[in-house]
């Protein structure tokens, strides 16, 4: 509980927004210098750095000295020759670039940003500093401004109201809207108007920072504590752009070995090894598809990193090969605080080789963590950061190819809840504060653990799971979303907290499904079972003490209900991998806000009771208790109820019937899905795999798009082009079907003879299936392929011969 005390005047963060006068001033001197350019004013001096052609860096350099340093966060890649030119005029210079033109008042240096053809994008009222020297910027908002992204926050989708720090915090406990920082920072802002360009604002400072939205109307602006203004303005025109161009500049995620997307199961703790394989037993006994067990703290030593305990675990390896029969992983947690033990190897190895934190005089940061007082390795230097790769080698010498990174803000068990500011990291030769690096500890750990595994895994693609992380962090690690409550207002909040994740480039993320902390309840668990099979991570956990909440905690009716979720997840599986390949190409998230499919319709700026999973699917979960009704938007085109095959037109809300073993869910008429066709329960992707491509709401007028990415499912084979990706177009009209099958890439070993197409509520009796291929017209039959027609369910089934690189395919009447 909190005491009034909260509320003091004189308490930190009060004092520091007020703005003092200082501006840079007027603008002295123009340098311009292997691609860049110093706009020298009185106070200090202004560098604009074209980054590409639409992204621009802004970076403040208060004492003039120049410099060009990024965070780990950028990709030094990303950076490529622009054709860029700077002129002067009376009142201004102008620097154009492709897309962006910059103005930089003489006067006062404030910037105006400005697309090619001159409509105005940005402006501002400048760089200010506040009265204790911590610097800020002020940008214009509008009436009809929205503002997205900003990491992993509380809260609804549009941001513009709200007020966020960046301090990557351990937060059991309240998620609620006023929390300012959770375990996450990324430090980048979408800016939003109907009709207008969208635009991006990365600001690289891995210090503490802030982002108010709600002080003002009119403006909103960007605040460090540490360092200085450094920020890149990044141009849309449109939201997806923004996105893109940020994951140009921060990198994407790689494609996750298939079963990271599969169900995990998780708890705090399975305390045995006993325990442990009978809930395995469990999920192949009824027949529940699961990939992953975690192993929380109590599987280690005395909480020792890098060790086993001998009586709870007396035999990993035995346990491990059991579950591997089973197709099941583990997956153990690995926390950064290293115990503070003379008689333990991780300890002395980091000791006698300097590899933990320390203080400028010297001294060691020993905090209390788990296993008591202990050590923090210090992971922003590169030789430290390979050590702890290696260290792992513990695990993967067993077979294990996953690690989940817990307490890595780093979370602490003091005051500060963190590490003291006034370690001094190494950072690779230049020296920072911890106070300056914060939210950087994380991500890093991270990086270690993933380039770790990768160097030990022998072209497998590892899956590394973090609580912390900064911008950046798509490139090592999924995130989920921290300590939730078993509330029903935390299921709702999971929506908007992980679209805006996925909006600030981190795809793969998702909540403790049945919620973490406190008690779930049978109801409570089967909604977020249903919606939490359409996150792109997807894992039930919980705290220890609590009720227990695996699928079947509550009875028969409840399980069932899991079980049909979590089996459509599986069915899902080629769709939601189609997506990762998706997101590991453009940035762009696999679970999607409407406004980002649907940017000029005004009734989606907010919407996040319901989302997307990629163009096609439309999903609507329950959010409240004993609730068998709600709204359900379908934007413009057509919807397919997913569940009954009723037909809606779009734009308009519509009332969809839930009771409890229903989700709402909706297909966009002509998508094409493609679906895991196994009854096995234990599936794999890749060869083997039966995947069909199911077309749903196939009307005359109906127009078809849809794409299936498949590879081997678990290397990185798929970097050298060995993956294939088909494309499929088409349309229905009143009596025949062209589809267009072509494959974009074709670079895998033929893993299976024919593409099996099931065409949904096709609307005419077809007579005959005709193939044109370059060769000519004939029937499909005479190619090799077969088809089969449903007249009762009106369903279409086809196999086409695979060797094709293009093919059309025309059912007619
Ligand atoms: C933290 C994590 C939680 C984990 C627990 C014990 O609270 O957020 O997921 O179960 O620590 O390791």
């Amino acid at each position: 509980m909190l005491t009034s005390e909260t509320i003091h005047p004189d308490k930190g963060g009060m004092l520091t927004r007020i703005e003092s006068s200082w501006r840079i001033g007027m603008i002295q001197a123009v340098l311009e210098q292997e691609g860049a350019y110093v706009f020298r004013g009185e106070q200090a001096s202004l560098m604009l750095q074209p980054v590409n052609a639409s992204i621009v860096r802004v970076k403040l350099l208060p004492d003039h000295r120049e410099d060009r340093g990024t965070t780990i966060a950028v990709q030094p890649e990303a950076f490529v020759p622009v054709a860029s030119h700077l002129a002067e005029e009376p009142e201004l210079y102008r620097l154009t670039l492709p897309a962006v033109t910059v103005e930089i008042r003489k006067q006062d240096a404030v910037l105006a940003f400005y697309t090619a053809e001159g409509e105005l994008v940005s402006d501002e009222a400048g760089l200010y500093q506040t009265g204790r020297g911590q610097y800020g910027c002020r940008k214009r908002m509008e009436p009809d401004s929205h503002v997205y992204g900003l990491g992993e926050k509380t809260g609804f989708l549009d941001k513009k109201g709200e007020k966020y720090d960046m301090w990557n915090s351990d937060i059991y406990d309240p998620h609620v809207p006023e929390i300012e920082a959770l375990y996450v920072s990324i430090p980048f802002l979408i800016h939003y108007r109907y009709d207008k360009p969208a635009y991006g604002i990365f600001l690289d400072n891995p210090g503490r920072c802030s982002f108010d939205m709600r002080s003002d109307t009119e403006s909103y602006t960007f605040q460090t504590v540490s360092g200085t203004i450094d920020y890149y303005f990044v141009l849309g025109p449109d939201l997806k752009n923004v996105i893109q161009g940020y994951s140009r500049l921060t990198g994407t995620m790689d494609l996750p070995p298939a079963w990271a997307i599969g169900y995990h199961q998780s708890r705090y703790s399975y305390m045995n090894q006993e325990e442990v394989l009978t809930l395995a037993r469990s999920f192949r006994d009824k027949r529940i598809p699961c990939d992953v067990i975690y192993l929380d703290i109590h599987y280690m030593d005395e909480y020792r990193v890098f060790t086993f305990d001998p009586a709870r675990f007396p035999n990993p390896v035995a346990m491990m090969k059991e579950l591997k029969e089973m197709g099941i992983r583990i997956v153990p947690i690995v926390d950064p605080g290293v115990k503070k033990d003379p008689e333990y190897a991780a300890y002395q190895e980091g000791i006698r080789n300097d590899y933990f934190c320390r203080k400028l005089e010297g001294e060691l940061f020993i905090g209390n963590v788990w296993p008591g007082a202990s050590a923090f390795p210090d992971f922003t230097d590169e030789y430290v950061r390979s050590w702890w790769g290696e260290k792992h080698r513990y695990y993967t010498d067993m077979g294990i190819h996953g690690i989940w990174n817990d307490m890595n803000e780093p979370a602490v068990f003091n005051e500060s809840k963190t590490m003291d500011l006034d370690v001094v990291h190494r950072n690779d030769g230049s020296p920072k504060t911890h106070r300056e690096l914060h939210n950087l500890y994380g991500m890093l750990m991270s990086m270690a653990t993933q380039q770790g595994l990768k160097r030990q895994l022998d072209g497998e693609r590892p899956f590394v799971l973090t609580r912390a992380g900064y911008a950046g962090i798509q490139k090592y690690a999924a995130t989920w979303t921290g300590d939730n409550r078993s509330f029903w207002e935390h299921l709702a909040m999971s929506i908007p907290m992980v679209l805006n994740l996925g909006l600030s480039g981190q795809p793969f993320a998702g909540p403790d499904i049945g919620g973490f902390a406190h008690h779930t309840s049978p109801e409570l668990l089967a909604r977020w079972t249903q919606a939490g099979v359409f996150f792109p991570y997807c894992r039930n956990h919980s705290a220890i003490d609590t009720i227990r909440q695996e699928p079947w905690a509550f009875g028969p009716e409840i399980e069932e209900i899991c079980r049909t979720y979590i089996r459509l997840r599986y069915r899902l599986l080629p769709y939601l991998y189609t997506l990762f390949h998706e997101a590991h190409e453009t940035g762009l998230p696999v679970m999607r806000p409407l406004i980002l499919e649907y940017p000029t319709d005004r009734k989606v700026y907010n919407c996040c009771d319901q989302f997307l999973v990629g163009q096609h699917l439309l999903v609507a979960p329950i959010l409240r208790p004993s609730t068998e009704y709600r709204t359900v938007y379908l934007p413009a085109g057509e919807w397919i109820d997913f569940w009954s095959g009723e037909r809606f037109e779009g734009g308009q809300h519509v009332m969809a019937h839930a009771p409890l073993e229903r989700m709402p869910i909706y297909v966009r008429a002509g998508a094409v899905i493609a679906e895991l066709r196994d009854e096995s329960w234990k599936p794999v992707l890749g060869a083997g795999a039966r995947i069909v491509l199911a077309i749903h709401g196939a009307q005359a007028g109906t127009r078809v798009t849809g794409r299936w990415y498949e590879d081997d499912a678990s290397t990185y084979a798929y970097e050298q082009g060995s993956f294939n990706v088909l494309e499929v177009t088409g349309r229905f009209d009143k009596d025949a079907m062209t589809l267009d099958l072509r494959y974009l890439s074709k670079g895998l070993p033929n893993y299976r003879e024919t593409v099996e197409i099931e065409v949904n509520d096709l609307n005419f009796v077809p007579k005959q299936m005709l193939v044109a291929a370059s060769e000519g017209e004939t029937e499909l039959e005479a190619q090799g392929g077969s088809w089969s027609f449903d007249a009762e369910s009106s369903k279409l089934k086809l196999a086409v011969p695979s060797a094709f690189q293009n093919i059309t395919v025309k059912a007619v009447r």
